[in-house]
């Protein structure tokens, strides 16, 4: 709508939360470069990131974060950022399942389609998203170029989805064709 360098159509703001989940970021070994690659991403979008959260890899840690973020402060989408993969550490997807309500698969299908003319390793993400109430929960990958790779695959999608589940009754039309890219 209103937005200068991108042709999406939503113009409204979102409130979006991220939570890092990594040991080596939650003891402070190594500084998160997720929160920073995101906000930069978001802000091409016209969006914020208004609170991040760094958490181990332990589940308990995970839905502690998802659910203070989605129940109590009841933000619209909420990111993770790590901990998909197939290390031994790696828990987020079985954290997040408990917790989504109604889950969307077509957004990890998207993410990983799009991510496998990038790497194919990307078969190996084992992210998921989905609703816990509004709250649009996303499980996006660990290194911080990954993370934006995979939100930039759906997040027209994303902010239409969010205002769906807030009740906007309006049609779905479609978003109008990219220019500068090639139609997917
Ligand atoms: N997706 C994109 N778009 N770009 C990438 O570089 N890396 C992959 C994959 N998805 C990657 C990607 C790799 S190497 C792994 S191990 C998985 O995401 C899981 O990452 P995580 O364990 O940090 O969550």
């Amino acid at each position: 709508m209103s937005e200068h360098h991108h042709h999406h159509h939503h113009g409204e703001a979102l409130g979006v939360a991220l939570i890092v989940v990594s040991d080596r970021a939650a003891d402070g070994r190594r500084p998160d470069k997720c929160e920073p690659a995101l906000r930069a991403f978001l802000e091409t979008r016209g969006q914020a990131l208004a609170r991040v959260m760094v958490v181990p890899d332990e589940i308990p840690d995970i839905q502690r974060a998802i659910r203070e973020l989605a129940d109590k402060e009841r933000f619209d989408l909420i990111l993770s950022a790590g901990g998909t993969g197939v290390a031994p550490r790696d828990v987020t997807p079985e954290a997040t399942r408990p917790l989504i309500e109604r889950e969307t698969p077509g957004l990890p299908e998207a993410m990983r389609a799009a991510s496998m003319a990038v790497t194919p390793y990307a078969m190996l993400s084992r992210g998921l998203a989905g609703f816990r109430g509004a709250s649009l929960i996303i499980n996006l990958p660990g290194s911080p170029k990954a993370a934006v790779e995979n939100l930039a695959a759906v997040f027209d999608a994303v902010a239409h989805g969010v205002g769906k589940a807030k009740g906007d009754p309006t049609d779905c039309a479609p978003i109008p064709a990219r220019k500068k890219e090639e139609p997917r």
